[in-house]
């Protein structure tokens, strides 16, 4: 019988030590529970293509809402990461560009297919951290913010994509830490669910590098609507937001209450694109340029904007929930 204990005890540690569990951050919101942030996508250029003009007026919104803090969805920097932690991309194109005073915040970074060139583990390294300590990248993790008003689900998106591992062409990616994929992707996927499942936040927000649904070069990303799609209308995840496709864009969906949006024009932009969407009721904005996306929430409201390099409002939308009323 106590042995049978002991027996079970040891391998149920060793099955949960399996199953590596998605790291959780909280970030309290002001105190009158509002929560006001920035997103931006697609990026690190040494301030070329008009990536200082983007950073510029990030920081003029920046200012004006007061933000908690800033969302990276990956590609941070071009043409293939990091080559390591002394890779003087780091200062050139974060530290030395996002110079405003209301952009000395948190940054809460994922990484894109462009990220996985380069040398993966030097932007995860708490050493850039400590260099610069708006820098938190990870492959995937939790943010909490709130108490209980807002869950952020980072979701590392480059591995589920199958040509990179199949018809990478010149490209060498940095697979340390992946492999085997499909464990990786598994797992993943099952802590993605039980985090949704679990959670008791108003809103539900999931950020990844690759689009869903887009109507920009890229297109839609298969692998993300076949394999997690289904979580996020099972769940009721209020919006997906990526970057990937160099553009601002806004796709409302006629199946489901998930908004999906680019924010992927960070630098380099202008790829000739005309948005042309199969569902133009579902279409709500396509600009084929560069700019970054605002979100400003409370327990109950949701407001979106999106802004040119001029730091013009291009498009806005908003939602809301009731409270939900403790019997
Ligand atoms: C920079 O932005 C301006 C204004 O949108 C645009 O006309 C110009 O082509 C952009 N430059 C680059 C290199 O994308």
């Amino acid at each position: 019988m106590e042995r049978t204990l002991v027996f079970t005890l040891i391998f149920g540690l060793f099955v949960v030590s399996c199953v590596a569990e998605l790291q959780r951050f909280e970030h309290t919101a002001k105190p009158d529970g509002s929560l006001r942030f920035l997103v931006l996508g697609d990026w690190g250029r040494r301030g070329l293509y008009n990536q200082s003009l983007v950073a510029l007026q990030m920081g003029v919104i920046g200012e004006k809402l007061d933000i908690d803090f800033v969302i990276s969805t990956g590609d941070n920097f071009y043409e293939n990461g990091l080559t390591g932690v002394d890779d003087p991309a780091f200062h050139e194109s974060f530290t030395d560009i996002y110079t405003a005073p209301s952009l000395q915040k948190q940054w809460y970074t994922v990484l894109g297919n462009h990220d996985y060139r380069g040398n993966v583990e030097a932007q995860l390294s708490p050493i850039l951290r400590k260099m610069d300590g708006r820098w938190l990248c990870l492959r995937s993790f939790i943010l909490n913010a709130g108490p209980e008003m807002a869950e952020f689900f980072f979701v590392d998106t480059t591995p589920f994509v199958s040509n990179y591992f199949t018809d990478s062409e010149e490209h060498v990616y940095d697979w340390n830490g992946i492999l085997p994929r499909k464990n990786y992707l598994n797992n993943l996927l099952t802590e993605v669910e039980s985090g949704l499942r679990d959670s008791t936040a108003k809103w539900k927000i999931v950020v990844g590098h690759h689009t869903i649904k887009s109507a920009g070069q890229h297109g839609n990303t298969h692998e993300l609507a076949v394999h997690l799609l289904p979580f996020l209308r099972a769940y009721d995840v209020d919006l997906y937001i990526n970057g990937h496709d160099h553009c601002l864009q806004h796709i409302s969906s006629i199946e489901s209450g998930i908004q999906f949006m680019t924010s992927g024009g960070g630098s380099r932009a202008w790829r000739g694109d005309d948005g042309t969407w199969n569902n133009p009721q579902e279409m709500k904005l396509y600009h084929d340029g560069q700019g970054f996306m605002s979100v400003e929430m409370t327990q109950t409201e949701l407001h979106i904007k999106f802004y040119d390099v001029f730091g013009d409002v291009l498009h806005k939308w908003s939602t809301s929930k009731q409270l939900s009323l403790a019997i």
